[in-house]
């Protein structure tokens, strides 16, 4: 199913070569063909006659069918996605972040089902439990991110999900995923992860033996905040469920964005790694000073999540926070105000840094978020680290004075 033959490819040749078969990129009676797959928009799909449109119905899901069942455009971004994955089958679509996690919940999940959410998930991931699958029939039971084997204790006879995010986007704990999934593996429980802090360039998550990812490509694998989308990537057992229920709920994205996203991921592999550096910088800097509560930050070795970080993941994006010592809100919003590098925006994982007040004890139901001191979060970009240190600099002084 994927588009490179030599599966030991290391992760940034894959991003050069995915998505990129000759019948998607080229075509003999033109005598060459393009580098990157043509946007092919289409809703109608002509057949050259009657047993042709019958023969057809059957077709699989990279042949053309019909517009919502997707162009090679958006066939070469699946593809490509799915090769950066040892032990994926397929990828599919979606357009958001949160649409592939709605939609993965509900393929997944049936009435009567207990799922079992991390504490720390994306708030949307959560109103979605609280809300439409409440709706259904779906009981949720939210877990310490720190849980680790201990799931098991949580597990009912009902247990059909275990979903994770490591770390969680907003707070950052680190999740023992392979205790995790060992645990699940071994009642039959799915596991299913939102890998959109690390992408599998940073955290393989299918060959730790988690079942599905998600992601939104949004962020990282976008990388320039000017298109949305999402995505499911899952294994061979999994793989055809996902799709069915993708293709029922009538989910589907634009070619035109996937051009983009094609884009973006070409350079995913050197933008993580200046994201990565360049966050180190300005959290290293951060934890020096003395306005500074806490920097949490799995790649800091004083993180709690240090050791399990260093174990699972190759490097680290450039999403993290911090906290304001004795600031309260008006002190924060100053401190924000004042920053100019930093744009104040939802999102992150595109070229520019961004900056954000969070709030996670309003959120937290398994374990109170305990922390009275307020959180940042800083998405860092590509700029140059000094400048965005001087930036953040100008800020402790605004809360000061
Ligand atoms: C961890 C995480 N997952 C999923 C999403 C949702 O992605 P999207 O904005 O593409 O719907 C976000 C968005 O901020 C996120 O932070």
């Amino acid at each position: 199913m994927s588009s490179s033959d030599d599966p030991n490819l290391r992760p940034a040749t894959k991003l050069v070569q995915g998505g990129r078969r000759p019948e998607w990129t080229g075509d003999p009676r033109l005598g060459g063909s393009v580098v990157n797959p043509p946007v092919w928009r289409a809703s109608t799909i002509l057949y050259d006659n009657i047993a042709d449109l019958k023969a057809r119905g059957h077709a699989t899901h990279d042949k053309l069918y019909y517009g919502r069942r997707g162009t090679p455009t958006v066939w070469a971004l699946a593809d490509a996605l799915t090769d950066l994955e040892p032990g994926a089958e397929g990828t599919l679509l979606y357009p958001s972040g949160v649409a592939a996690i709605s939609a993965g919940l509900l393929a997944l999940l049936s009435p009567g089902d207990h799922l079992l959410m991390v504490d720390s998930a994306y708030e949307p991931t959560r109103s979605f439990c609280n809300g439409m699958l409440a709706r259904f029939g779906v009981t949720t039971t939210y877990y310490d991110p720190s849980i680790g084997a201990g799931i098991a204790d949580l597990i009912t006879p009902e247990t059909k999900l275990i979903f994770l995010e490591s770390p969680g986007s907003l707070t950052f704990e680190m999740q023992d995923v392979p205790a995790i999934v060992a645990r699940a593996r071994a009642r039959g429980v799915t596991t299913m992860l939102d890998n959109t802090w690390a992408t599998p360039l940073l955290f393989p998550a299918l060959a730790l033996g988690v079942d599905v990812t998600a992601m939104s490509l949004t962020k990282y694998v976008g990388g320039h905040s000017d298109a949305m989308m999402g995505a499911l990537t899952a294994t061979k057992v999994l793989w055809p469920r996902l799709r069915h229920a993708t293709y029922q709920l009538g989910l589907s994205v634009s070619p035109d964005d996937c051009a983009l996203m094609l884009r973006g991921l070409r350079t995913l592999d050197v933008r993580l790694a200046r994201h990565g550096e360049n966050g180190l910088a300005v959290a290293n800097w951060l934890a020096g000073r003395s306005e500074v509560g806490r920097v949490l930050h799995p790649a800091l070795p004083g993180d709690p999540g240090h050791a399990i970080w260093a174990r699972d993941f190759t490097g680290t994006s450039g999403l993290f926070g911090f906290t304001l010592k004795d600031a309260d809100d008006a002190g924060r919003t100053r401190f924000i105000d004042a920053l100019s590098a930093f744009g104040i925006g939802f999102s992150w994982g595109g070229y520019e840094s961004l900056v954000v007040p969070s709030n996670p004890a309003e959120i937290r139901t398994a374990v109170a978020w305990t922390d009275t001191d307020s959180l940042v979060r800083l998405s860092v970009g590509l700029e140059h680290s000094a400048d965005l240190i001087a930036d953040l600099e100008r800020g402790f002084a605004a809360m000061a004075g």
